[in-house]
């Protein structure tokens, strides 16, 4: 190896002379102006600017040069790629200002344009509500029974164990359909000549249920019911029922009571309690009003006036619905053997469980179909 030659100075290097830097800086700026888009562009600085452009190889010949000629060819490159590099910028901010302003014309959406989309509503809380209520049932082995609206007398009372003159078929303000005629109290009364109704009740789907299947009966009874009620704050005509049947060997009120005690753990949490008043229904014996814990203040307000809790008035306790041991004389009005088998029977409404469930303070809202009611409820399914 020989030692540099320091009287070789400067150096002819066809890539670094004057004209040829000028050359290709001058190639480079026409490239950069003409490049019509960001693409282009992109293209334009690999070729120009890139590691392996004129300028930088031109670049990597400086290293070798002596050191007169390497300040001499350095600076010239070095200003050429700086004009290079500068011109770049330049025109990419250009390009993208371009299509900056090409985006906002091209993408702008007329808001106040007329739509031809429908839109999407909610589904009813009653409806999610009330699917929750069977999903709780239909884990623990129940089946969905559903039973028509329109009702015959005998189903929606005679069979139930109201006595044709008893003051609880008023109490359930009935609307008829067709008005009783012939005798209803015939054994074979089933809807020929009994009056026909609009289900006052959920319970005649417990009769349907105990005819159509063979016990055991574990049945969840979800639908419309009617009462000639006046439409206000806290009564609507048309509202919703859940009924439940049990009909086993050996069910007793303990079972009836768990089975509660486990709806409402399901539905309010785990630490939910029930408690029964006793009560009267003619197709229960004994039957019972069920009452669930307040599961806001969980008994906290009863006497604190401190700490007042709306959902329960301060009681402590929110009723919930009726409940008891299938009377035997529905057992046998359908067939089935009291001696043998014994049954509970649970119903209570939709409406009222989402009142408190959910803050609903007045029932015409669940009823005028106004989608701004049903849609903070979300699409639950
Ligand atoms: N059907 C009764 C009502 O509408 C509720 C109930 C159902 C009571 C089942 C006892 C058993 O008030």
């Amino acid at each position: 190896m020989s030692a540099p030659n320091k009287s070789y100075d400067p150096v002819e290097v066809e890539a670094l002379k004057p004209e040829e830097v000028a050359r290709v800086t001058e190639a480079a700026l026409a490239a950069i102006a003409a490049a019509p888009d960001l693409g282009a562009l992109r293209e334009v600085k690999i070729a120009h600017a890139g590691d392996r452009s004129p300028l930088a190889l031109a670049n990597r010949e400086i290293g070798a040069l002596p050191p007169q000629a390497k300040a001499e060819a350095g600076r010239r490159v070095g200003q050429a790629r700086g004009a290079v590099n500068k011109a770049l910028a330049a025109r990419q901010a250009e390009l993208e200002a371009e299509r900056d302003a090409r985006v906002l014309v091209e993408e702008a959406v007329d808001v106040t344009l007329p739509h031809d989309r429908v839109p999407a509503g909610a589904r009813h809380p009653i409806t999610t509500l009330a699917e929750r209520i069977e999903d709780v049932f239909t884990a623990m082995g129940y089946a969905v029974a559903e039973g028509p609206e329109v009702e015959t007398e005998w189903h929606n009372f005679d069979a139930l164990n109201f006595p044709p003159d008893h003051p609880a078929r008023e109490a359930q303000d009935t609307f008829f359909v067709r008005a009783p005629g012939g005798d209803r109290h015939a054994e074979d009364a089933r809807g020929s000549s009994s009056g026909v109704v609009l289900r006052t009740h959920t319970s005649p789907v417990q009769i349907r249920s105990l005819l159509d299947r063979e016990p055991p009966v574990y049945v969840v009874c979800p639908g419309r019911t009617f009462r000639t009620d006046e439409l206000d704050a806290t009564h609507t005509p048309v509202f919703h029922q859940v009924e439940l049947l049990a009909v086993d060997e050996g069910l007793t009120m303990a079972d009836l009571k768990g089975t509660l005690d486990h709806m409402v753990q399901a539905l309010f949490g785990e630490d939910m309690t029930t408690r029964l008043r006793p009560n009267f229904f003619p197709f229960t014996e004994p039957s019972a009003e069920m009452d669930m814990r307040c599961y806001v203040c969980r008994g906290a307000s009863v006497g604190n006036p401190d700490r007042p809790c709306r959902t329960c008035s301060s009681e402590g306790w929110i009723e919930l619905g009726g409940c008891g041991m299938v009377n035997p004389r529905v057992l046998v009005a359908c067939g089935v053997d009291p001696e043998r088998y014994s049954g509970f029977a649970f119903g209570f409404g939709i409406e009222r469980m989402l009142m408190f469930r959910h803050n609903v303070d007045d029932m015409r809202d669940m009823v005028e179909g106004d989608v701004r009611f049903t849609r903070p409820f979300g699409m639950e399914i």
